[in-house]
């Protein structure tokens, strides 16, 4: 048993308190000669200070420097007060812990991409015979830079649902004209089959043969000088590798690349309302018709294990330097530390089946710009439930105005880049859940494969003024309105 009995020092109570003998010292303080001094001065510096304070009051009211000078001193001390005041009692903390619970309301952003902003149509013009000719010769080939062909294969597949929903036959109905241009298509055939250098003759034998047929032979282009025609330039120099671009350049363009930095800044120009950016198709998913299903749960989990990578970057870096064009610098980074953590795998590349296995593994993959701004890979990331970062100051990323790229990817400005592992560390756990549900369930639509030709569309409908409008023929729009407000059909 303890001893629980107190062991320190007796100490006696406090005197009582004595009113009475209080008042009594006081008096005999106060009357003593050298106080009534002092009380006297007090009184008389009293005297003056209010003599002065009213001097400051009775101060012309047209002193306008006299004025300024007291709101000044007012505002100084609201301010210095107000920094006394600290109504959060928990500063260091976030007081709630739950985001915002989502409203079921038509008045939000992003807008539900189901219902559709418009329904124009669009004439897709059949290959002249000039061009099947070029083709004869020109097959379809293995590159990346199918984006034009995927979009292409959409439109003319009946049982495709951007088919069923905008496709018409007749071209004097249509909204839009759609020019099927495979100017990649005979360029990597030159260069990678061929192995020829340089323009390999595209604009004698490609580019004029299909604007002479879309110019020149049917009126369509004429009505609004090609203001209302499509195609897909899905290259980085986009139409820059035909020197008869002139002749296109009216056209609105699909293409890979999204730019916001001034001409001259880009390697493509600036046509920042004319261009509409779109995903690319990337060797992985597009040509090795990688499987994710092989390797993720239908819920984006790995099959075997944990995502244990915590970055994954697979590309050019080992050269950059950090004042190189090239990257802005940025890949120079990867150089200095990154490499050597011990839960980042970056690397020069790696075989399709390796690759796959990563990105199944990992948490966070680094999309740092390169030639240009956007890189194929994040279109990898994001087929894999991979949350994308993106370095990449001023790129556009496709249907901005529709899709909520923030809720799913995180973008870190090149002058904080080399604080991205600080920063990617600072995500709590069930923040990251939260990218990572929103990359699987809702960034999956952008890519390519999926909704490609509703989210161009909606971008179509902002520039043709036709919101809310669907097209009966090319003079004759009426309200859109159930059953066609849906996608589903
Ligand atoms: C492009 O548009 C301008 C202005 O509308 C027009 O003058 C020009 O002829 C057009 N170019 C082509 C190739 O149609």
């Amino acid at each position: 048993m303890p001893n629980i009995y107190y062991k320190g020092q007796f100490r006696p109570p406090p005197p009582a308190y004595h009113r009475g003998s209080l008042l009594q010292t006081l008096k005999r303080i106060l009357l003593t000669r050298r106080s009534i001094t002092y009380m006297l001065g007090g009184l008389l510096f009293a005297w003056f200070y209010i003599l002065v304070k009213i001097s400051f009051l009775t101060h012309s009211p047209y002193d306008l420097d006299w004025d300024l000078e007291r709101r000044l001193a007012g505002s100084r001390s609201v301010i210095k007060s107000s920094r006394k005041v600290d109504k959060n009692p928990t500063r260091y903390q976030p007081i709630v812990r739950q985001p915002l619970p989502l409203q079921p309301t038509e008045a939000i952003w992003p807008p539900n991409i189901d219902i559709p902003l418009c329904k124009p149509k669009i004439y897709v013009y059949p290959d002249p015979p000039a061009i099947l000719k070029v083709y004869e010769t020109v097959p379809p080939m293995n590159t990346p830079y199918i984006s034009e062909r995927i979009l292409l294969e959409q439109l003319r597949d009946p049982t495709s649902s951007a088919y069923k929903n905008y496709v018409t036959l007749n071209p004097e109905e249509a909204d839009w004209f759609y020019i099927p241009f495979l100017g990649a298509r005979y360029l990597n055939h030159c260069w990678f089959i061929l192995h020829e250098k340089g323009d390999c003759d595209v604009d004698e034998k490609y580019v004029a043969p299909w604007m002479k047929y879309v110019q020149e032979e049917l009126p369509y282009w004429k009505r609004s000088n090609g203001e209302d025609h499509l195609m897909v330039h899905p290259m980085d120099r986009t139409s820059r590798y035909y020197e008869t671009r002139e002749k296109m350049e009216n056209a609105t363009f699909l293409t890979t690349i999204g730019d916001l930095r001034p001409v001259g800044a880009a390697v493509v120009g600036a046509r920042r309302y004319k261009n509409i950016p779109i995903p690319s198709a990337t060797a992985l998913l597009d040509l090795v018709k990688a499987d994710p299903s092989k390797y993720l749960t239908s819920d984006g989990y790995p099959r075997n294990k944990r995502r244990d990578i915590f970055l994954l970057f697979g590309g050019r870096y080992s050269d950059v330097e950090a004042t190189d064009v090239y990257s802005a610098g940025v890949r120079s980074l990867l150089l200095n530390g990154f490499d050597k953590q011990k839960d980042y795998v970056i690397s020069p590349g790696w075989e399709s089946d390796k690759y796959m296995k990563l990105l199944s593994r990992s948490r966070f993959g680094l999309a740092p710009l390169g030639h240009t701004l956007d890189t194929t890979r994040i279109w990898e990331y994001i087929a894999f439930g991979v949350v994308p970062v993106i370095i990449a100051d001023g790129i556009l990323e496709p249907y901005e105005d529709d899709v909520d790229w923030n809720s799913f990817s995180i973008r870190i400005p090149r002058k904080d880049a080399h604080r991205m592992d600080v920063i990617l560390r600072a995500i709590p756990e069930d923040e990251y859940q939260r990218l990572r549900e929103r990359v699987w369930n809702y960034g999956r639509r952008v890519l390519l494969t999926r909704d490609s030709w509703h989210l161009i569309v909606r971008d179509l409908c902002r520039r043709n003024h036709m919101e809310g409008m669907r097209t009966i023929d090319r003079n004759h729009r009426v309200p859109l309105e159930a059953p066609f407000n849906s996608l589903k059909v």
